[in-house]
């Protein structure tokens, strides 16, 4: 199963993929997080991630579909993969394309979770992250049972450093102008799905299962 979670920032990409990895036994692939890793490594490819990331601007293309590419082609990703956060453009969905046909794969959904523009600074501002696991928490709508410290794995809680109103504002807008016509290429390509991602997470969580369900029959 080759699936693309789509959403706007901090529509719950990261918060649903851990679940459909769970479900489903296929590794998520999420390019932020590798770019993050890449910045705490202080490797060449985190020095430009960090200037785009803190900017809010994306990473170039050339960039992020070459590791996209490696990272495709490793043994986890047999049976299938999860990308999240990838492709963000239409040069990263053409390229993407061509990944899949060089690994004989199609793609089997685009799950696109929607969520108006004015929830999602709100969601991101309020985001905290266990610097252990990678859990994702929100302050209000998903809190963990002891404040700054991880459910999972007890790992301390941190905010990321774009979750700002300012470098936010700077990501939607990226999003609108570069991301969001990603929806009508997918819709032409028979592949797009969508669901209503201001419900409870569980509730997203069931509304994607349920799509997953219908497509493979
Ligand atoms: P990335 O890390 O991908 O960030 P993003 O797309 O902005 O998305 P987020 O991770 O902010 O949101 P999410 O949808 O995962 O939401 P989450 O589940 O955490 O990218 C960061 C940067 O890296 C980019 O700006 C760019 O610079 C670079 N980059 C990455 N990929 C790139 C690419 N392909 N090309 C170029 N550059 C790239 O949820 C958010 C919050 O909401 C959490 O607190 C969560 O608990 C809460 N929440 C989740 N679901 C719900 C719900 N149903 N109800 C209430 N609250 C909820
Ligand atoms: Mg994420
Ligand atoms: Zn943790």
């Amino acid at each position: 199963m080759q699936l693309i979670l789509m959403g706007a920032p901090g529509a719950g990409k990261g918060t649903q993929a851990a679940f459909l990895v769970k479900k489903f036994g296929i590794p998520q692939i999420a390019t932020g997080d590798m770019f993050r890793v890449a910045v705490k490594s202080g490797t060449q490819l985190g020095k430009q991630a960090k200037a785009c990331m803190d900017a809010g601007k994306l990473v170039p293309d050339e960039v992020t579909i070459g590791i996209v590419r490696e990272r495709l082609g490793k043994d986890d990703c047999k049976d299938g993969f999860i990308l999240d956060g990838f492709p963000r453009t239409v040069e990263q969905a053409d390229a993407l394309n061509k990944i899949l046909a060089d690994l004989g794969k199609t793609l089997t959904a685009v799950l696109n979770i929607n969520v108006p523009a004015e929830d999602l600074i709100g969601r991101s501002v309020g985001r905290r992250v266990c610097r252990n696991c990678g859990a994702t928490y929100h302050v209000e709508f998903n809190a963990p049972k002891v404040e700054g410290v991880c459910d999972e794995c007890g790992g301390e809680l941190y905010q990321r450093a774009d979750d700002t109103v300012e470098t936010m504002t700077n990501r939607l807008n990226v999003y609108v102008e570069s991301t969001r016509p990603l929806i009508e290429y997918y819709k032409k390509a028979g592949v797009y799905y969508e669901v209503d991602g201001r419900q409870h997470i569980e509730k997203v969580t069931e509304d994607l299962i349920n799509v997953l369900t219908s497509v493979k029959g």
